[in-house]
């Protein structure tokens, strides 16, 4: 657990300095600890300095995630300091929320068999369908899939009450929000049934929307016809996994479906332009979100006194999202992100596309900056 100092007369107070740790590339890669990650956290815990680990990773559920990253740094952590990709889509499952999709249908995509599904509904999404159950339910929408892989994760579709009644020989599915938890397996499958629902009547599946009247205009009434939102966990186009060179992210996904959206549609020079909501580093919802969690569970004394949060060094492997977002962050509070790059993932040398505070060779590094800093 990182452990949280409570502020009282006979104890220390809690460091006005924090740390948040990305993960793949700063204290992992793809299943092997980095070698001074186990040290640098250790060092931290002893030392009662807050941390939390923030990361564009995702496809389990946050306790899974946490339980299998304490096995793999030797370190006891808790998922009151952890947050990834798709922790922040909790909050459109929940009442008060102004874009409330709790009861919506969605159609959750990515990530390995229904894991994805089983942390949506974790999260109180209780309306959720993913591609397995539709291409199960609708083998020809696409023509070149290994339907043996799907049918061990589907559903049948009319046990959620969705209305599948076919209409015109087209199921009717309707799905009202279409969220990548996690990067897809696969593309094509994938890439084709989101492809359907933007363009389709209202959600739904099945149907072509030609709103705009004119069904030669390749934009079919796109964004005229109540289609669905589109929401991305994370943008990131690169990661560092195992091998040595980074691998494309969801943002390679992003990047394909935009690509084949464009080119149906007529793209930006039809005046169409692909609607998504994006989460995830290095955007700003993101970064509050996690300074948010990093207060409620850092024991934060009164306004002015010693332990206020003053300072969190952002230690990240890829410019594009670990250190621009900490770069570009602007917190409510007046507390100040510094980024660190490290050597150990996706950045490889050169001049980064956004420059942090410092480059260092790894997480160990970037602590003593930290610690040197806060003196
Ligand atoms: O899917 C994981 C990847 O996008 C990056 O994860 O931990 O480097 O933010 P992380
Ligand atoms: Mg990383």
């Amino acid at each position: 657990r990182c452990l949280q100092t409570s502020v009282t007369n006979d104890q220390p107070k809690a460091p006005s300095f924090a740390f948040a740790f990305d993960i793949d590339g700063v204290l992992i890669r793809s299943s092997e600890a980095l070698p001074r990650a186990h040290r640098t956290l250790s060092y931290l815990q002893t030392h009662r300095i807050p941390f939390i680990l923030l990361t564009n990773g995702g496809g389990k559920s946050e306790q899974e995630r946490v339980q299998q990253l304490s096995r793999l740094l030797d370190v006891p952590l808790d998922t009151s300091m952890f947050v990834q990709s798709h922790t922040p889509f909790a909050e459109l499952a929940n009442d008060h929320g102004k874009e409330n999709l709790k009861d919506k249908c969605i159609l959750v995509v990515g990530g390995d068999g229904d894991k994805c599904r089983r942390v949506a509904e974790g999260y109180g999404f209780n309306n959720v369908v993913t591609p397995s159950d539709i291409i199960t339910a609708y083998p020809d929408l696409w023509p070149f899939v290994l339907l043996e892989y799907h049918r061990p994760f589907a559903r049948p579709l009319a046990q959620k009450g969705h209305s599948n009644q076919e209409s015109s020989g087209h199921p009717t599915l309707k799905v009202d929000a279409i969220m990548v938890f996690n990067d897809p397996r696969d593309w094509a499958l994938d890439t084709q049934l989101v492809l359907d629902l933007l363009l389709s009547i209202g959600g739904h599946l099945g149907t072509l929307s030609t709103k705009n009247g004119d069904p030669n205009l390749p934009n079919r009434g796109y964004q005229q016809d109540g289609q669905p939102e589109l929401y991305f966990s994370n943008p990131d186009l690169f990661w560092a996994a195992s091998y040595h060179l980074p691998r494309l992210g969801q943002g390679g996904f992003q990047a394909a479906l935009e690509g084949v959206f464009n080119a149906v549609t007529g793209g930006p020079k039809n005046g169409v332009q692909l609607h998504k909501k994006l989460f995830g580093k290095p955007t700003q919802g993101t970064f509050q979100f996690a300074e948010n969690r990093l207060r409620q569970h850092r024991t934060v004394p009164q306004e002015g006194e010693a332990g206020e949060l003053r300072s969190v060094y952002m230690v990240g492997d890829n410019p594009e999202s670990d250190i621009r977002g900490a770069n570009d962050y602007r917190s409510p509070t007046g507390s100040k992100w510094h980024s660190i790059l490290v050597r150990s993932g996706v950045y490889r040398g050169g001049k980064p596309a956004y420059e942090p505070k410092v480059i260092v060779q790894d997480v160990w590094d970037a602590v003593r900056y930290g610690l040197r800093k806060e003196g």
